[in-house]
């Protein structure tokens, strides 16, 4: 962790995310972060207040999506109590939230500023590769449903699916270069996966 701060919000998300297994768990927060942290290295431009903007960002942002809390409105005013009772600024705080309020890709909101596109890149990286695989696996059990239905390759309610509808697509919404090259390599991993899968039900 790079401050103080950051490892008090990292003790908040772990008794939040601790107990998901849709995904979404501590551990996935945490490799935001360093991915955050490897995109920030590359980028010399950003101030220490954007990098700090980021950074929490990166920690936070699972803690208010509507597929894991029912209230996000509650989850917004527990961050904004933390985040005060760190000394963050308003505005820093308002930035915050607006920014993991609007990172799902389902949302399809276009990124603007650098620090919610840094954000959206260590996030979207967590979705693919290896990782990437482990996480779609996870959500699905989690969700019910099979990897695959061998006896209809168009089914939509299979996790193979969430492949081509979304994890597909993602090295090519990378906002950074640091992200894309990554994303390429991510990439290629999770097509040599699927041509293996075939391969093996064939
Ligand atoms: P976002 O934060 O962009 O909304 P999600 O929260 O939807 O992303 O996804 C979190 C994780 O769960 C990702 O690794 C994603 O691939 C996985 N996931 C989401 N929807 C599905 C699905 N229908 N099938 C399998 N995995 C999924
Ligand atoms: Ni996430």
């Amino acid at each position: 962790m790079e401050t103080i701060r950051h490892e008090m919000i990292s003790k908040f998300v772990f008794k939040e995310l601790n107990s998901d297994n849709s995904g979404h768990d501590y551990n996935h927060a945490m490799r935001v972060y360093k991915n955050a942290l490897s995109i920030i290295h590359t980028l010399p431009q950003l101030s220490e207040e954007s990098k700090n903007i980021i950074l929490t960002c990166s920690l936070l942002h699972d803690c208010v999506d509507y597929k894991l809390y029912k209230n996000v409105g509650k989850q917004n005013k527990k961050i904004t109590k933390l985040l005060k009772s760190l000394k963050y600024s308003n505005s820093d705080i308002k930035v915050i939230l607006e920014i993991i309020n609007n990172l799902s890709y389902s949302k399809g909101i276009s990124k603007e500023r650098i620090e919610e596109q840094v954000v959206s890149d260590a996030d979207r990286l967590d979705a693919i590769g290896a990782i990437g695989i482990i996480r779609a696996i996870e959500f699905g059990t989690k969700h019910n449903r099979k990897f695959y239905n061998p006896e209809n390759d168009k089914d939509k309610n299979v996790t193979i699916m969430h492949f081509y509808e979304k994890l597909l697509n993602l090295k090519d919404v990378m906002y950074t270069d640091y992200a894309k090259s990554v994303a390429v390599a991510r990439h290629e991993y999770m097509e040599q996966f699927l041509y293996e899968f075939y391969k093996e039900i064939k």
